[in-house]
């Protein structure tokens, strides 16, 4: 099977690119190659590769910096995402396209199931969530897969996210501090190219949460986490999100769950902590 990975530079595709490799042909194309807002460079591409899918990732992913530059972030995260689908629908490829938890309002006391409905409440929910709706009316429902995914840590080296950043923390400092209030679903990356590996080989189509399993955790959570899983005696401290004061509105409730994914690929996630204390004990041997 031939697939086209966009976005391969980031965090995500740092940890899926090699998970793919063992099972695809894939082709990774940079963002010079392929930018995804160049409706005929995306074309270009997507017309000689032959390709089954494309596994779209590539996004502007900083919501501060999406909040202050809506036009820009539309123009990426939406815009891109229909030029992609466009370009799927005309050569016939299958797409899957990575969205994000942050689809929802975050109100909701509970984590987010595939039966909510979103209202996203950021530029840049908004502008993924406009992506999924593109490429829910241009592509057939059979050739669609939209993966919903929570919080990610990932990309060793190449991880500047919380967790990769709370690591050197806690190397260097007797005493860091990190929001309570706050709630998403950890995901490593790992664990999310596996699943879409096993998701592309069901034959499945639709959308799917994918999220390690366990119950939904603040950064404070897993900033602790963190700490145990590296020995250290660093001190974790709770604060209040009121604390640090951001562009983008961060809603407290961003945990997701699936209803779907057990019946699909047979097994759930494993739990967020199993996955970040390997995660943990990554860094420790790429640093
Ligand atoms: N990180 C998270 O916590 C999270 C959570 C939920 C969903 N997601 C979704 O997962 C996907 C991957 O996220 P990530 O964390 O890996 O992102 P990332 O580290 O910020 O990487 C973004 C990737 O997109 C590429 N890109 C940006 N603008 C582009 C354009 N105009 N044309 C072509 N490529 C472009 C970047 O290329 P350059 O290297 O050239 O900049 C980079 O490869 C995104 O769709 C994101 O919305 C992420």
């Amino acid at each position: 099977m031939k697939i086209l990975i966009d976005g391969s530079s980031g965090m995500l595709g740092t940890d899926i690119i090699p998970i793919f490799r063992k099972y695809f042909d894939i082709f990774t194309p940079s963002r010079t190659e392929m930018n995804v807002i160049d409706e005929k460079s995306v074309d270009k591409i997507i017309s000689t590769g032959k390709f089954d899918w494309v596994v779209h990732l590539a996004a502007l992913t900083d919501l501060d910096w999406c909040e202050d530059n809506p036009v820009e972030a539309m123009r990426v995260n939406a815009d891109g995402t229909k030029n992609i689908a466009n370009a799927c629908l005309k050569y016939n490829v299958k797409m899957m396209y990575i969205s994000t938890s942050g689809v929802f309002s975050g109100i909701h006391e509970k984590p987010y199931t595939e039966n909510n409905i979103p209202e996203p409440v950021n530029v840049y929910g908004k502008s993924k969530y406009r992506g999924e709706k593109f490429v829910q009316e241009i592509l057939p429902e059979q050739n669609i897969l939209i993966l919903r995914v929570g919080w990610l840590f990932g990309g060793g080296k190449n991880d500047k996210k919380f967790v990769g950043k709370m690591f050197h923390l806690i190397e260097e400092k007797p005493k860091v501090f990190a929001v309570h209030d706050i709630f998403g679903s950890p995901n490593y990356s790992i664990d999310i190219g596996q699943t879409m590996v096993d998701l592309i080989d069901s034959d499945i189509y639709g959308i799917f949460h994918v999220a390690n399993s366990g119950n939904p955790a603040s950064r404070y959570d897993i900033a602790k986490s963190i700490r145990d899983f590296m020995n250290a005696e660093t001190k974790v401290l709770p604060v209040s999100s009121k604390k640090f004061p951001t562009k983008a509105f961060r809603p407290p409730m961003e945990a997701i769950e699936s209803v779907k994914i057990n019946d699909a690929i047979g097994h759930k996630l494993r739990h967020w902590k199993d996955a970040l204390d390997e995660y943990v004990q990554r860094l420790k041997n790429e640093f």
